[in-house]
């Protein structure tokens, strides 16, 4: 076999030009103007543009809001006592910064790969391939990790309404007391449902969903706050700073999402514009929502009390208010707003699949779309039935970590394309610039590394499997079948 690095007169030819080497081609970029014109397109028809800015806010909340405020939360306040609050804040600072650099590139290359197909423009192939793999942490694990929650807050509203509840052999996988999670899958196969309907169709059922979290969580503020002790706050940070890193870094797995608006840029009706505001305006309400549940939460009841709680929002309303009503309202109401976290997570893995495939590095049946409804339908049937039997049949209580370094890690990246697209592409129209490029996104880099740091050695040694085993299937199959590189050919 001819070496395809080796100079054209090893090989006999003199015409042809000399292929690139191993880091060349790892290392090619695809054209941002390419990126934007492919947009849409799909094998055998097209995507559909049909979102507007509110229905692009909905999906980043509905992605955001969920797991993370009512049930890790529980998780999160023995690590820093009161100071959870501040714990809240600094991940929402590390997610404001990135947020910023995702506002500036899905204004600038609105394609459904988000932070994959912005470091395709920008780093090359082999690090968007590894950013992609991080997405699928972000986004793929994280719908099962979130599938999970739900089981336990359904569990919640059957005991408070029927007296009820489905037992552990069926509501817990393997090595966690049970044989199956039915209720993980149940909620994976239902947002498949939604989404082989369309975008549109999605959008409508998650924009009711979202309203139903947002008054949720007003609610148990309002009813909480009559619980309001201020010596609960008296040892503000009994585990000092130490403790807010580490709850900051756990609680960051509830802001993971926000970006799913970019996830749809080949879906909005006027992308350019929209999805930068729908990224920002959905950080901004959520982080104050979370502030303020957290600050209520930890006054209602003594962090000593929080017991890892699988479902704590709910317990506090009932010790607040003595019925049991409140406390099953607000399960009724998680149990709605984590199915539209569901709902949306799997959308955006979907499509940045979409946008994977369309680059010949994952399987083509990815970028099949199907002509009534404009959804990549067997794309989406895959990834649910994938989503929901790793929901199902695995232990996934402890994966939240897992995402959340993942997710950092396509930030960080992130945080590093918009300064070199500024220096490669300087002409390209933005409808939204970080403000003082670059020191902001070298903020936003430096936050994620350092949150990536406060995670534990089994988290990064998940990861290092986890990017292990990406590595291997790029080289195996994405490297050879590149659309980018047989193109060079
Ligand atoms: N941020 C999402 C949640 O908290 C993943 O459920």
């Amino acid at each position: 076999m001819l070496d395809q690095g080796a100079p054209p007169h090893h090989r006999g030819q003199t015409t042809a030009p000399p292929s690139p080497g191993l880091g060349a081609r790892l290392m090619r970029r695809k054209p941002v103007d390419r990126l934007v014109a492919e947009g849409g397109q799909g094998e055998g028809g097209s995507l559909r543009r049909s979102l507007g800015l509110w229905q692009l806010t909905m999906i980043s909340i509905g992605a955001t809001l969920g797991t993370g405020i009512f049930v890790v939360l529980g998780e999160a306040v023995p690590k820093a006592g009161p100071a959870v609050t501040l714990s809240f804040v600094i991940a929402g600072l590390t997610a404001l910064f990135s947020a910023l650099s995702y506002a500036e590139l899905a204004g600038t290359i609105p394609v459904a790969g988000s932070s994959y197909s912005y470091a395709y423009a920008t780093m090359g192939e082999l690090i968007a391939w590894i950013c992609g793999w991080c997405l699928v942490l972000e986004y793929g694990v994280s719908v099962a990790a979130v599938a999970v929650g739900w089981g336990e807050y359904l569990n919640e509203l059957l005991d408070g309404t029927i007296g009820v509840t489905i037992p552990n052999t069926l509501s817990a996988p393997p090595g966690d007391g049970g044989i199956f999670n039915l209720p993980a899958l149940i909620v994976v196969l239902l947002a498949m449902v939604f989404l082989l309907g369309g975008a549109k169709e999605s959008a409508r059922a998650n924009t009711v969903m979202v309203c139903v979290k947002i008054a949720a969580l007003v609610l148990f503020c309002a009813i909480g706050v009559q619980g309001f002790r201020s010596g609960n706050y008296d040892h503000f940070m009994p585990l000092g700073m130490a403790g807010v890193s580490a709850a900051g870094a756990t609680l960051f797995f509830s802001y993971i999402g926000f970006d799913a608006a970019s996830t749809a840029g080949e879906e909005a009706k006027n992308a350019q514009r929209d999805l930068p505001r729908a990224i920002m305006l959905s950080l901004v309400i959520v982080t104050a929502l979370y502030v303020l549940v957290a600050a209520v939460a930890v006054g209602a009841k003594p962090w000593q009390r929080f017991n890892d709680s699988e479902a704590a929002l709910a317990q506090i309303m009932r010790d607040v208010t003595g019925q049991s009503f409140w406390g099953t309202l607000l399960a009724a109401c998680a149990v709605i707003a984590i199915a539209s976290v569901v709902l949306t997570v799997l959308y955006g893995q979907t499509r940045i699949l979409f946008a994977m495939s369309r680059d010949g590095l994952v399987p083509k049946v990815f970028g099949k779309v199907h002509p009534k409804t404009g959804a990549p339908r067997a794309n989406t049937v895959i990834v649910s039935l994938f989503c929901g039997v790793l929901a199902a049949a695995i232990p996934l209580g402890r994966l939240a970590d897992a995402t959340s370094i993942g997710t950092l890690f396509a930030f960080a990246l992130v945080n590093v394309a918009v300064v070199l697209l500024r220096r490669t592409r300087p002409d390209m129209p933005r409808t939204f610039r970080v403000p003082l490029s670059p020191v902001l996104p070298a903020v936003g880099f430096g936050l994620c590394v350092w949150m990536m740091g406060s995670l534990s050695a089994v988290t990064w040694v998940v990861f290092g499997v986890w990017m292990a085993v990406g590595l291997v299937f790029y080289f195996v199959y994405g490297y050879r079948r590149s659309h980018l590189a047989n193109a060079e050919k």
